[in-house]
């Protein structure tokens, strides 16, 4: 009853030259595969070059941020309507990446932060995308010290609730969530499907006492986090889990296209 999706998040990766390459191998891959909604979030630079690409497929376009107000004097920043004019349908919010909370952070401690994304932003950013006729695909996951003190369901839960907060029912409805622990996330570190499972499942509960449990059993919750081809069945396989956020797997549209592939069969079957 819930359409698997995976979502390829490209990160700050491939020019022009390259996204092009790259979307085409997925289009044609996977450009009429039934059963699991593909959706590409390219850079920004690239939106148009994969809304090009992906013509004429039922693969789909998703940005990796926006900014809430529509226009005016933000130096930098991207819109709602500038991404609905590239052609997208989603957009990735709260990114734990953007969110400065890395698993092995890359950089120095003072520069954590630089991307400023918080509970609050996020809400904004949510009510935007969804004002601008845009699915918001929100990340939400706890660090590594966060689970071992015991600390997961908590930060998740504040998460969630800080995203939807001041939405109505009709707008939580269209809302999607991506549990992803900020140690698994580009670690190789996957989670337990059976955690994952029971992660999302808080999440539904919290998200049926908002809209009704009916609501809540429809709408898509993701898994990521090092999802790859030898743990996508396993993952899929949950009840909970109708699909994936992924990084490093999407850069090789083989790689991709399998998961996409596994999601379609699990959930078909
Ligand atoms: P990963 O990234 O698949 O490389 O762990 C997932 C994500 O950041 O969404």
């Amino acid at each position: 009853m819930r359409t698997p999706m995976m979502v390829g998040n490209w990160k700050m990766n491939n020019d022009n030259d390259e996204a092009w390459e790259l979307a085409s191998a997925v289009a044609e891959g996977a450009g009429t595969l039934e059963g699991c909604q593909v959706v590409l979030c390219p850079p920004f630079t690239a939106l148009t070059t994969v809304s090009d690409a992906l013509e004429n497929t039922d693969l789909a376009l998703g940005a990796q941020n926006l900014y809430w107000e529509n226009s005016g004097a933000y130096t930098g920043e991207i819109s709602a309507p500038m991404l609905t004019s590239c052609g997208c349908e989603y957009v990735i919010v709260g990114h734990s990446e953007r969110r400065g909370r890395f698993g092995k952070p890359p950089a120095e401690e003072a520069l954590l932060s630089v991307f400023g994304d918080n509970d609050a932003t996020v809400n904004r950013k949510v009510k935007a995308a969804l004002a601008g006729d845009l699915i918001p695909i929100v990340c939400v996951g706890e660090l590594l010290s966060e689970r071992q003190a015991g600390k997961t369901d908590e930060v998740v839960s504040t998460q969630v609730l800080a995203a939807l907060d001041g939405l109505a029912e009709d707008e939580i409805v269209d809302v999607i969530f991506a549990y992803e622990p900020v140690w698994a996330i580009g670690t190789g570190e996957v989670c337990e499907a059976e955690e994952a499972n029971r992660v999302l499942r808080l999440i539904r509960d919290l998200l049926a006492e908002k809209v009704g449990d009916d609501e809540a059993e429809h709408m898509i919750l993701l898994y990521g986090g090092s999802v790859n081809p030898s743990n996508i069945r396993g993952l899929m396989e949950q009840p909970e889990i109708d699909g994936g956020l992924v990084g490093g797997a999407c850069l090789k549209a083989e790689s991709f296209i399998e998961l996409a592939e596994v999601a379609a069969e699990v959930k078909g079957e």
